[in-house]
């Protein structure tokens, strides 16, 4: 999509659409809002004196000017109480706004930065939001279809309408962020859309290089006879049941940069889970397409991250294989020797990504990081105790407080588990050093626990749980179409944007 800032007003605005906004309870609309109204003679009163729009969030009204102002329509979206405004509900009308504008035909769309007036957000953050929630709210996953017609076009060019010339690099610098975070969030999305016919492992190691390709990042691909040399024996025993060969695809961003801290990004990357022989019911097993979830969060991050060039060094590791049952799959009861060293009893080959980060944690020592985050589709207990509004979260105080401050701004948000000792006495085994699963009882801290045996000695690590996230059956907000969410991207994204 094209972006366009541009300075004026926005009801001398010749356009298919223009948005304006107003907050719940107010009767006299100011600003932008009011001087719509004012040049529509007073529509906008008139709707809400006439009690037919209140301003409630995301309520929306279309309002035809018919020669009043250049404009062929006026979208009218609520903002809700000003009191409980925030950046997120900015993304959100965005969002909404946007939808209609395709609904009704619009190809363009000129909108005011909501939240930028009373709302008193910070101008550039508006931008971003504005930005970030039009493109997340359109977008569509339409590349394995070939009947279309009863698609609406694309809206193929968004304007930001501001008045005041002074706010116009901050929203520039804004709406730049926002495009390039949420065409992060996009690649995420199409990755966990794509089914696991097509983003096999060999396809999502073409993405990345792609990714590193267009934003200048170092490319590395370890191959299965490498990943046999260097004995990820966990990460192996995953793939012994055929289909796809596994491959460890590393990204870097700022490799030479030895100046740089460096973050280590490990994503879980099952581009299918059937379970293996621990076999999964067959009802929602077509979700597990999504099981790369984490590896998709981490790649739309560092295609994000090298297109902003953010000033820190970040490796991404993304381990990549099929969890699928043959003759030569995990059986239960297997031991295999991790490349730490540790022998590990597979008790359920369903507990697979744990295996496969075990050792990504392990090889991500190789990059000194100051700081390892791994993001995994991981545990069904997730879905339990956090249902669809927090990612689990367990590690290093100090990374989860900046979890927590990035979950806040992005909407991402995620909760903390604690990873007590205690729990430990569940991961032993009869017959080797540790056991892979710890049964029901806690079990997205069960996993955390065992991931955190992998973890290099002395480097702070979190581990981001998003299992069942990745995807949502239903529309689950106005920039969160059906599907794949691209959970985790924005969070992972704006993380690194603080360090
Ligand atoms: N990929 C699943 C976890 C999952 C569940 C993701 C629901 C998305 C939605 C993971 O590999 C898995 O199967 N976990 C098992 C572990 C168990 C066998 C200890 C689970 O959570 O049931
Ligand atoms: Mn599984
Ligand atoms: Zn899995």
């Amino acid at each position: 999509m094209q972006i366009n800032v541009v300075i004026g007003e926005i009801q001398k605005q010749s356009a298919q659409a223009v948005v304006v906004n107003l907050f719940e309870g107010v009767i006299a609309p100011g600003g932008a809002t009011g001087a719509v109204d004012q040049a529509l003679g007073g529509q906008i009163s008139a709707l809400i004196a006439g009690g037919d729009f209140r301003g409630k969030k995301n309520e929306i009204a279309v309002l035809y000017p018919n020669g009043a102002l250049p404009a062929k329509r006026v979208i009218l979206v609520g903002l809700g109480k000003i009191e409980k405004f925030t950046l997120d509900i900015a993304r959100q009308a965005a969002a909404t706004a946007a939808l209609k504008a395709r609904e009704l035909g619009a190809t363009t769309l000129h909108t005011i930065v909501h939240g930028t007036g009373i709302g008193e957000l910070d101008t550039q953050a508006a931008a971003q939001a504005v930005v970030e929630g039009t493109l997340l709210g359109l977008y569509r996953f339409h590349e394995l279809r070939t009947q279309l017609e009863e698609e609406r076009p694309d809206i193929e060019t968004l304007v930001l309408v501001e008045q005041d010339e002074r706010k116009e690099a901050d929203i520039e610098d804004g709406a730049n962020a926002g495009q390039i975070i949420a065409q992060g969030v996009a690649l995420t999305r199409d990755l966990v859309n794509r089914p696991a016919n097509i983003a096999t492992p060999t396809h999502f190691a073409e993405v990345a290089q792609q990714v590193a390709k267009q934003q200048g990042l170092t490319y590395h691909i370890l191959e299965k006879p490498e990943i046999e040399a260097l004995g990820m024996h966990a990460f192996l025993s995953v793939n012994k049941g055929g289909g796809e060969p596994a491959k460890l695809v590393i990204l870097e961003h700022n490799a030479k940069r030895d100046d740089l801290p460096a973050v280590a990004l490990v994503g879980k990357g099952i581009t299918f889970d059937t379970g293996g022989i621990s076999l999964k019911p067959g009802a929602d097993m077509h979700l597990m397409k999504g099981d790369m979830g984490g590896a998709a969060a981490v790649l739309g991050t560092m295609q994000a991250i090298g297109a902003l060039d953010i000033p820190l060094r970040v490796v991404a590791l993304m381990p990549l294989t099929e969890n699928m049952p043959d003759a030569f799959a995990s059986k239960p009861g297997d031991v295999v020797k991790s490349l730490k060293g540790l022998t590990i009893e597979i008790q359920n080959t369903d507990a697979e990504g744990r295996m496969i980060l075990a050792d990504a944690l392990t090889y991500a020592g190789e990059y000194k990081p100051e700081a390892i985050f791994d993001i995994a589709t991981l545990t069904g207990a997730r879905v339990i105790a956090l249902g669809s509004q927090a990612a689990a979260v367990m590690g290093d105080e100090s990374l989860l407080e900046r979890l927590r401050a990035a979950g806040e701004a992005t909407r991402e948000r995620v909760w903390p588990l604690p990873l007590f000792e205690e729990y430990g006495e569940q991961l032993k085994s009869l017959v080797a050093d540790v056991r892979h699963i710890g049964g029901r009882p806690a079990g997205t801290i069960t996993a955390g626990l065992f991931l955190s045996k992998f973890v290099p000695e002395g480097t702070p690590w979190a581990h981001i749980d998003i299992a069942g996230l990745d995807q949502e059956e239903s529309k689950s907000g106005p920039y969160t179409p059906k599907g794949a969410t691209g959970y985790g991207a924005r969070l992972l994204i704006e993380l690194l944007r603080k360090w």
